[in-house]
């Protein structure tokens, strides 16, 4: 593990959405510069930035034409220089998305690639003859919809995308990739970044010997979506094939040395299976895509987490929402109950070992947009008729009141989201200490003071079913999720000594060892001879405050003297 990662809080930056200065209507690098000071006093300690490289945007950034580069549309990489170091400044650390699995087809490798069968770069992807009907090698599908074969006419071979024809796949088969990339990630952790979010990360490796996947018996209409599509095959083949592993042990000699974490976006439900890749020399940590797949159901949240945490311990990340699901206020039922029980299932989240994980716009508690049927951006959405698209959760942030919501002066590349009144942007909710954007910053700033969260305290689940969720860590702190079944306020009676440190909602309380939790809130509870650190004691703040202005070599980068 970084010596800077336990105990952090992560945010996520739709770079796209977030903060334009431009006027073009797209987010970019300045406008996130702009933005660190409030990313900072919102307790985060970590932000990832989706990417930012040159790239034609057929998936917004995921089809990468130049790794090592910026596109002029969010910047310069001067901008990013400086934005790492003024988020060093400000106590932030800066991990970056790197998409290993595939690249655009307009990066050089791949025009060269399908340029001849005997071209230089040509192994540097999957291609294979047809399959004996004369169509696709094997039967397996893209997530993006259609199979994840393009035929190349002029040199009359497939090539594999797990995702759009635009994306093809990297062969890791090849050592001059493996070699490539190594290079790429030693060049941006010299440059000071402080981690990668690996993209796809169980998605490297293939059966060698590119084997049809199982067909499930689930049958599909006319009007399957892409994932139904998908979801009708065992992918056995094509996913979470045992060699990637092996990868990210090469990574960790790369990463190691600049004391860089590397983060997998690990799409593998099964804890014991999300686990091979955080345990020992491999990933150092991964998100838990269960967390935000769970229903507002107390023992569907119960055994999953906890079956996650038993596996994984510290080494998960627990994103609340991202980019690709939808917002958890709008999971949880939207509108303000949703907004409340975001807030109640983030306090729970934030007591778990591991590290919590906001996604822009979750600190405000926004839903997702809802977007009339003919504004549609996302390649899913655009390119398999019927289909919803991912882009209701894109939508820009809402800095403040106004046309462009302070996040343009231009035309936003996709319309507002559904909360727009002054009380939903971060100036209409700074300073009120019942907002939602305050009541995340108590709870950041508290989580901080409280060592039993982050310094791998164990956890008990003391309730066995039900509507109340309730873990305690270290013996000195319990916090309780009630999810509600119309029952009301659940009591629970406490042990003497008890001090209520957080409530998610006003209604919440501790009275005569009893503590009043109504439906739909959390309460973070210290138990008797807790640690609880001063509130004002810097020293005490997170290994990752403390440790990441010390001697940062990269504090002022130049781009210049980037390699
Ligand atoms: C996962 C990313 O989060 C998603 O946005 C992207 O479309 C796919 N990987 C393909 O790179």
């Amino acid at each position: 593990m970084p010596s800077w990662w336990s105990g952090v809080v992560g945010y996520e930056i739709y770079v796209r959405s977030f903060a334009d200065t431009d006027g073009d209507g797209v987010g970019d690098l300045p406008g996130i510069r702009t933005k660190l000071p409030y990313l900072a006093d919102l307790g985060v300690d970590v932000i990832w930035l989706t990417p930012f490289y040159p790239s034609p945007q057929a998936d917004h950034g995921y089809d990468v034409a130049d790794y090592l580069d910026v596109d002029p549309r969010f910047g310069t990489l001067e901008d990013l220089l400086g934005l790492v170091a003024e988020a060093h400044g400000l106590g932030l650390r800066v991990v970056i998305d790197l998409v290993p699995n595939h690249t655009s087809d307009r990066h050089p490798w791949f025009l060269d690639a399908r340029s001849s069968r005997d071209a230089e770069h040509r192994d540097y992807y999957v291609w294979k003859d047809s399959g004996p009907d004369g169509g696709p090698p094997n039967n397996w599908v893209s997530h993006f919809g259609g199979p994840a074969w393009t035929y190349d006419e002029p040199t009359g071979q497939w090539y594999m995308h797990l995702f759009l024809p635009e994306q093809p796949d990297l062969n890791w088969d090849n050592p001059a990739v493996h070699e490539e990339f190594r290079r790429i990630l030693s060049t941006w952790f010299e440059r000071g970044v402080d981690g990668v979010r690996i993209d796809v990360a169980h998605s490297l490796v293939e059966d060698p010997s590119f084997r049809d996947n199982p067909l499930l018996d689930v049958p599909i209409e006319d009007t399957s979506s892409p994932q139904e599509i998908f979801d009708r095959f065992s992918h056995i083949h094509d996913l979470d094939q045992p060699g990637v592993l092996d990868i990210y042990r090469d990574w960790r000699r790369v990463a190691d040395p600049y004391d860089a974490v590397l983060l997998g976006e690990v799409f593998v439900l099964q804890p014991t299976k999300l686990a091979r890749y955080l345990q020992g020399d491999a990933l150092h940590a991964g998100f838990c895509f269960s967390a935000l797949k769970v229903t507002w159901d107390g023992d569907e949240i119960r055994h999953t987490l906890r079956a996650h945490v038993e596996a994984s311990g510290d080494a998960l990340t627990w994103p609340l929402s991202s980019h690709d699901d939808p917002h958890a206020a709008t999971r949880f039922g939207g509108g303000d109950l949703g907004a409340r029980r975001a807030l109640a299932y983030f306090t729970f989240l934030c007591a778990l070992p591991g590290v919590p994980f906001l996604f822009q716009g979750d600190e405000l508690g926004l839903d997702d947009g809802e977007l009339a049927s003919d504004i549609a951006e996302d390649p899913i959405a655009t390119r398999n008729p019927g289909a919803t698209g991912r882009d209701a959760v894109r939508t820009p942030m809402v800095w403040e009141p106004g046309p462009g919501f302070g996040f343009t002066t231009g035309t936003p590349w996709l319309p507002f989201g559904r909360n727009r009144e002054d009380r939903h942007t971060a100036t209409g909710q700074l300073g009120d200490p019942s907002s939602h954007l305050e009541q995340v910053r108590r709870l950041l700033t508290l989580r901080r003071r409280l060592p039993a969260l982050t310094d791998g305290s164990p956890t008990a689940w003391p309730i066995e079913d039900g509507p109340v969720v309730a873990v305690e860590r270290g013996g000195e702190l319990l916090v309780a999720l009630h999810v509600g079944d119309g029952g009301g306020s659940a009591e629970l009676e406490l042990p003497d000594g008890c001090e209520l440190l957080f409530a998610s909602a006003p209604q919440v309380a501790l009275l005569d060892g009893t503590l009043h939790l109504p439906e739909d809130t959390a309460a973070l509870v210290a138990l008797e001879d807790a640690r609880i650190l001063p509130e004002d004691d810097d020293e005490g703040l997170t290994a990752a405050r403390a440790a990441v202005d010390a001697a940062d070599p990269m504090l002022v980068a130049d781009p210049e003297e980037a390699p």
